[in-house]
Formats: C-alpha cells, structure tokens, sequence
C-alpha cells in the first residue's frame, strides 16, 4: 500500500516508541468451509494494488450489496486506524467486485465497478471501533435481475440469541495469515451481549452484537482480518457487519459485529444521499458526453 512518507515516518517513529496504534484487531475467517458465490458478498479491492500485482491482489475488506448501487461495510476498512493520524482511503482508488468465488479468477459473472464516493459514521471511534458503519456508492448500477448479485434484505427487528448466522469473505484462516484464495463461509451463533460483555470483561458499546462461541470447537470458527466490512447473516437477512474480536478464533472470545439494525436510521438516511448524489454524477456525465457533441455540431455549422 502506498502511504505518504510522513505517516510511514509517524508510523515507525511510534512502533520505535513502543506505541501502539489503534487498539482493536480487525477480522478474518478462521475454520470455515469453501463457500459458493453469495450474491450479496463483494470484495474491496485497492486498484493500485490489482493494478501493480494483479486482479484480486488488492483484498483488504468485504462489504454488503444493499441496493443496486449501494454497498455497506466497516468503517475501519475507509478509515486505516494502524497509522496516526489515520488514513482515509481515497475513493477513486477502490474497486468493488462482485459475483465472485475466487479472488484471483473473475468469471462471466463477476462485476467490477469503481467507487464514486463513501461516507463512514461520523462517530466511528478508531481507537475502540464504536460506530463501524460505512456506505459505499458505486461507479454504475447492478443490473436488475440479475441472478448472482442483487441486494440482501434489511433487518426489522433484532435477532434472537443462538440464531445460527452464517459469516463470509476471503480473509485469512489462521492469525496473521494470508487471504484465501477461495470465498469461505462459517456459521457462528448470536451470543447474548451479557454474555459477550463478561467474555470480554468489558461493557460493550450500544451498536454492537456478538456472534461466535465461547469453547471453541476442535476446528474454531471465527472471523479474523481481512473478513472485516463482511456480512453476518440470518434468514437471508443482513443482520452485522464483522469490525473486530480479540484474534481470530481465539477460546473464550466471540467476534463483534456492528449492529445493522441499531443503525437502520442512519442506513436509509445514508442510502438517500447517496443515491442523490449518483442522480447528480449522471447528470454531470450526461453534460460531459453532450457538450463536446453540441459544440463540435456549432463549430462544423460556423
Ligand atoms: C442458547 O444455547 C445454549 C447452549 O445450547 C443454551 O444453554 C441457552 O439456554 C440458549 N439460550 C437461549 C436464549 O436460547
Ligand atoms: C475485569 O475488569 C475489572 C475492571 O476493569 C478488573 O478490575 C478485573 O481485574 C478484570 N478481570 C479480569 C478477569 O480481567
Ligand atoms: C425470515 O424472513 C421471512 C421473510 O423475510 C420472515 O417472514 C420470517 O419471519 C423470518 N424468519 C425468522 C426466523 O426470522
Ligand atoms: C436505497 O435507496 C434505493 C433508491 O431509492 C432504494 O431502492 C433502496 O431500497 C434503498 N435501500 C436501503 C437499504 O435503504
Ligand atoms: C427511509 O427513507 C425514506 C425516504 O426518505 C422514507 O420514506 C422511509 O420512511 C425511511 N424508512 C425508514 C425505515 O426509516
């Protein structure tokens, strides 16, 4: 990744110092299994990474289809919390790819689209992740009816405790390991934030659920990083959004997930303005296509 030199210096002037910066490990899936194409699941993608390395190089999030422009995620996956201050991602160097199994390999399926802009939570904490929401409009509009990518429903009320969810995306299967090649899936348990506030002996922050199981199975199941802007879900229902746990698939420790429903109000209001703002770029695209036509037939008539 390309960071300006001044953070990289900031960066290692603080590890030099022994400081850590950002204090929440983000996600990845541990013990899942491979999983199909999921019509709501898309990759973010650093274009200057696919670009230089090749396509599906650049995974560093998953997100959410939720309309067919709109996508949803982590707002630490916009907003990088490992350097201070913390790096915003540029909009134009995102890639958005949908309809797709292996990274590495796009099928005639697969749709890649750029992104036109994002808004992240005004709130979103980066020291202790609180509100890690984020909406990304997308360069184009999912064809409707489409059958490998359409949008997944919304929540209308909360989730019973032990719902059996299913977790998605590419991120690594082990602590610190690679992404994998191949979209994995696993299904993990809603936990009671009782539950999940004494795992962590914390009180957890409103906006948060839980998922995920307390004595691991032989094989734990986790989500771990590079899962992380992933989507937790229920009965074909959007219900979290993976943000970060204490490692990946580590005993005694569920993963937390951003809430969805908690934050339905500032989903729809973030939906509309974004897709008032997509009316606004067709209209500046239509100009730009129109008025090099309209002044081209006036000089050829002069
Ligand atoms: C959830 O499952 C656990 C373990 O099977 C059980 O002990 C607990 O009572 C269940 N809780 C609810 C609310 O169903
Ligand atoms: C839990 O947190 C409290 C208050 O921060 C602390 O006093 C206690 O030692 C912690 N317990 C464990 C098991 O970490
Ligand atoms: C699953 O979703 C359907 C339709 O969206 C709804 O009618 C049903 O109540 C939901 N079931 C559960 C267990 O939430
Ligand atoms: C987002 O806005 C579009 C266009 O108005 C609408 O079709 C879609 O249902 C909205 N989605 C959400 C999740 O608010
Ligand atoms: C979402 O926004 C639309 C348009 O502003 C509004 O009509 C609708 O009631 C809102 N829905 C919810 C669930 O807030």
């Amino acid at each position: 990744m390309k960071l300006p030199l001044l953070l990289l210096f900031i960066t290692n002037l603080c590890a030099t110092l022994g400081l850590s910066i950002g204090s929440k490990q983000s996600r990845f899936l541990v013990g899942g299994i491979q999983s199909g194409e999921l019509p709501y699941q898309v990759s973010l993608q650093d274009a200057t990474e696919d670009y230089d390395y090749g396509i599906g190089t650049g995974h560093f999030c998953s997100g959410a289809v939720i309309s067919l422009r709109t996508v949803l995620t982590a707002a630490h996956c916009l907003v990088e919390t490992s350097v201070f201050p913390p790096y915003i991602r540029s909009p134009s160097n995102i890639n958005v790819v949908m309809g797709i199994t292996n990274l590495y390999i796009p099928t005639s399926v697969t749709i890649g689209f750029s992104v036109s802009a994002f808004v992240y939570n005004t709130d979103f904490n980066t020291f202790n992740y609180n509100n890690d929401i984020a909406m990304l409009l997308i360069n184009g509009e999912i064809p409707m009816g489409d059958f490998a990518i359409y949008p997944i429903s919304m929540p209308t009320s909360s989730i019973p405790v032990n719902s059996s969810c299913t977790v998605s995306g590419w991120g690594a299967t082990y602590q610190n390991g690679p992404n994998t090649q191949y979209l994995m899936s696993s299904t993990v348990p809603i936990v009671s934030s009782e539950s999940c506030s004494q795992a962590y002996n914390e009180s957890l922050p409103s906006g948060v659920i839980c998922a995920g199981y307390f004595t691991q199975p032989a094989i734990p199941v986790d989500s771990c990083q590079g899962d992380s802007g992933g989507p937790l879900v229920f009965n074909n229902t959007l219900y979290g959004i993976v943000s970060w746990g204490e490692g990946c698939g580590v005993q005694g420790f569920p993963g937390i997930y951003t809430d969805v429903l908690y934050f339905q109000n500032w989903i729809n209001a973030t939906n509309n303005t974004l897709w008032n703002k997509a009316s606004h770029f067709h209209m500046v695209n239509v100009c730009f296509v129109f008025l090099p036509i309209f002044f081209s037939m006036f000089i050829m008539n002069y």
